[in-house]
């Protein structure tokens, strides 16, 4: 099944990196294209000349070699990968990622690639629970890396612990597990409604808002890509309708309003990024609206509230909101949760820089019902969407 995939192994100093010379073995034999990425120090441990002929690809272990080829090697790198391994990686290499140092090839390829990036930890068992060790593995997991638990054992420096790399068998299963690519959302419908609404006021005119749609789009392929049967209902959006996505285009917050409905008793878990309009013009005229006198009325009417609508009807259904507020943002975002009976509320102040409408990275702050709260960095929408359904994925798995 995993044919075809490409990988990128990066093996960095440690005594364990033995063993990856039987990854790089059965993941040549699944039928995975592989490249290997050396730190200087894992050279220390197993020549380059081993995984060269194992991969059958030249190995990189220095930023600044002659490449083989016209590009920037890294970057080539961290686009081709469908996913990366880092076997073992240290406790060194793990601080780095986790505070955004790249200064070698391994780490700058990591920082450059959008693929899953999966680690295996592997070191002395005091590193390994070393609590600035445990707080960047948090970290890097919260920002949806992968962390393969080390085993339990007697390690090479004579204590008995954790610490040890799982034998390759294991470690290649999670990864070929993890490029089928995490089919964890098969046999679930997810619905998902992106962009904004638009309230006609005459012919030509409406009231809108400047939601793009890149936020629920991302939601909708990653679901996809993740095995579930999504359902996306969007406001007018110029983004191409997602791959393997049933799209429905709706205008207006009662078109949304039917579409929602008609979905809902037959989905696992609704996903409400629009940007819906609370009150729509009382009277739609029907012919366009001529220039008059120095001020217009226009008088508003409530559009029904879709989300607080689901949070009555709900069964077994995940509800999972999203909020944009301009201030008091927790507060807001909490009050909306408990009114709208959600499961999980993704809170985004959408006045910083770098959150919001229209761009494509966002910043967000994720609240579950039991008053956990999550803060992610600045990331791009697919990243977040990436870690959205980590933890849909998780409550799924808890509810069955
Ligand atoms: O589309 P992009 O350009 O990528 O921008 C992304 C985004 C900023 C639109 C997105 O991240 C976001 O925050 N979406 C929700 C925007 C919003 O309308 O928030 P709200 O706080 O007004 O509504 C709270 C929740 O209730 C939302 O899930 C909303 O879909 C839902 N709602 C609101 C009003 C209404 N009448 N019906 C609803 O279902």
């Amino acid at each position: 099944m995993s044919v075809g995939k490409n990988i990128v192994i990066g093996v960095c100093g440690g005594i364990a990196a033995y063993k990856t010379v039987d990854i790089v073995s059965r993941l040549k034999k699944a039928g995975c294209d592989v490249k290997v990425i050396m730190t200087k120090a894992a050279t220390e441990f197993v020549t380059p000349l081993t995984f060269r002929e194992l991969s059958g690809s030249p190995v990189i272990t220095d930023m600044w070699e002659e490449p083989k080829t016209w590009n920037v090697q890294h970057i080539a790198l961290a686009n081709w990968a469908d996913a990366f391994l880092i076997a073992p990686v240290t406790a060194n290499v793990v601080g780095k990622i986790a505070n955004g140092i790249a200064d070698d090839v391994l780490t700058t390829t990591i920082m450059a690639t959008k693929a899953p990036i999966l680690l295996a930890p592997a070191m002395n068992t005091n590193m390994y629970r070393n609590p600035v060790t445990q707080q960047n593995l948090t970290k890097l997991i919260n920002l949806g890396y992968h962390v393969i638990e080390p085993a339990t054992g007697m390690l090479a420096c004579g204590i008995e612990g954790p610490g040890r790399l799982p034998e390759p068998s294991v470690i290649v299963d999670k990864l070929l597990n993890r490029l089928d690519m995490c089919q964890d959302l098969k046999g679930k419908r997810i619905l998902i409604t992106a962009g904004g609404t638009r309230e006609p006021i005459d012919p030509v005119r409406y009231i809108g808002n400047r939601s793009s749609g890149k936020m629920g789009y991302a939601l909708a392929e990653a679901a996809a890509k993740r095995g579930g049967e999504v359902i996306l209902v969007s406001g007018p959006s110029s983004l191409p309708a997602p791959d393997k996505v049933t799209t429905k285009k709706v205008e207006t917050a009662a078109q949304m309003h039917a579409a929602v409905l008609a979905e809902f008793a037959t989905v696992d878990v609704v996903i409400k990024a629009a940007a819906v309009a609370d009150y729509r013009p009382e009277m739609v005229a029907e012919q366009k609206i001529k220039k008059s006198g120095e001020t217009l009325t226009i008088n508003l009417v409530k559009n029904p509230d879709i989300l607080l609508d689901l949070g009555q009807r709900k069964k077994e259904q995940l509800l999972i909101g999203f909020a944009a507020e301009t201030q008091d943002l927790m507060v807001h975002a909490q009050e909306k949760l408990t009114k709208k009976n959600l499961d999980m509320i993704v809170a985004n102040d959408v006045t910083l820089p770098g959150a919001g409408f229209n761009i494509d990275t966002n910043i967000v702050k994720i609240i579950y019902k039991n008053g956990d709260i999550e803060e992610l960095p600045q990331l791009s929408k697919q990243q977040i969407a990436q870690i959205l359904l980590n933890k849909i994925s998780e409550m799924l798995t808890k509810s069955t």
